[in-house]
């Protein structure tokens, strides 16, 4: 048994981006490297919770103590989240992977060939992925109690951190700005907005280490909370 201000509580964790293939040699995807999500699993751990990461591909190592899962695709990570939330009700969920919002219609079986140098490439045809953020937030007997969202924006940070909260269903959203010049995504800091549905708090760049510690922290505060608990 851990100990710890969150000893007894589970966590689940989305990390990383994922990968949707077009063919065996290619995908799309993202930016992301997955370091947000890992040290926030880490840190939850830290403070004596048991937690389960979902992760899309890294070039990471799970932190010790931390029940890790990989995928690849947005659908597979889908498939992994409502497996674990199902089996477990979590009592927190953070949901940082960047999960790709679309996936090509048709994954071709055999590397995708130019005809000619002059070859005109076919169109590019989407599908929506299932948005894993938002299925756990919506009202289930499997709802984890505190559903907690990332969003990565370029501009307008808070408007659109709003709006998610309310789009999503999540009780928090962790905004932050990843426009260009930010090295946020990828690099090893980050410069957050937190904002719930009563309260919105700009905290100062961080390392992606110290974000996560004073996440986990902030969650603990609030499960300490008779009302809350
Ligand atoms: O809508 P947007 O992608 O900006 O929302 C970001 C938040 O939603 C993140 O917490 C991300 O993990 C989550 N998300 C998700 N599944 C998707 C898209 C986003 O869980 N398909």
């Amino acid at each position: 048994q851990k100990s710890g201000p969150l000893a007894g509580r589970t966590c689940l964790v989305t990390a990383g981006p994922t990968h949707e293939p077009l063919d065996p040699v290619r995908y799309l995807a993202n930016r992301s490297s997955g370091k947000q999500g890992y040290a926030l699993a880490e840190a939850l751990a830290d403070l004596g919770a048991k937690v389960r990461l979902i992760s899309g591909p890294t070039a990471l190592r799970a932190p010790a103590g931390v029940d890790a899962s990989f995928c690849e695709t947005a659908r597979q990570m889908n498939a992994l989240v409502v497996e674990a939330a199902e089996a477990t009700s979590f009592d927190v969920a953070i949901c940082t992977a960047a999960v790709a919002d679309w996936r090509p219609a048709s994954v071709q079986d055999q590397k995708i060939k130019k005809a000619g140098k002059d070859d005109v490439p076919a169109p590019l045809e989407l599908l929506p992925n299932p948005d894993i953020l938002a299925g756990l937030s919506a009202p289930s007997p499997f709802r984890p109690r505190l559903v907690i969202g990332f969003a990565a924006e370029t501009e307008r940070v808070e408007a659109h951190a709003r709006a998610k909260l309310a789009r999503k269903g999540c009780d928090w959203i962790v905004a932050n700005n990843v426009g260009a010049g930010s090295n946020v995504m990828g690099g090893p800091e980050n410069e957050v907005v937190l904002m719930t549905q009563e309260t919105v708090e700009s905290w100062p760049r961080l390392s992606k280490e110290d974000v996560a510690r004073r996440l986990a922290i902030t969650v603990a505060d609030w499960f300490s909370k008779p009302h809350n608990s």
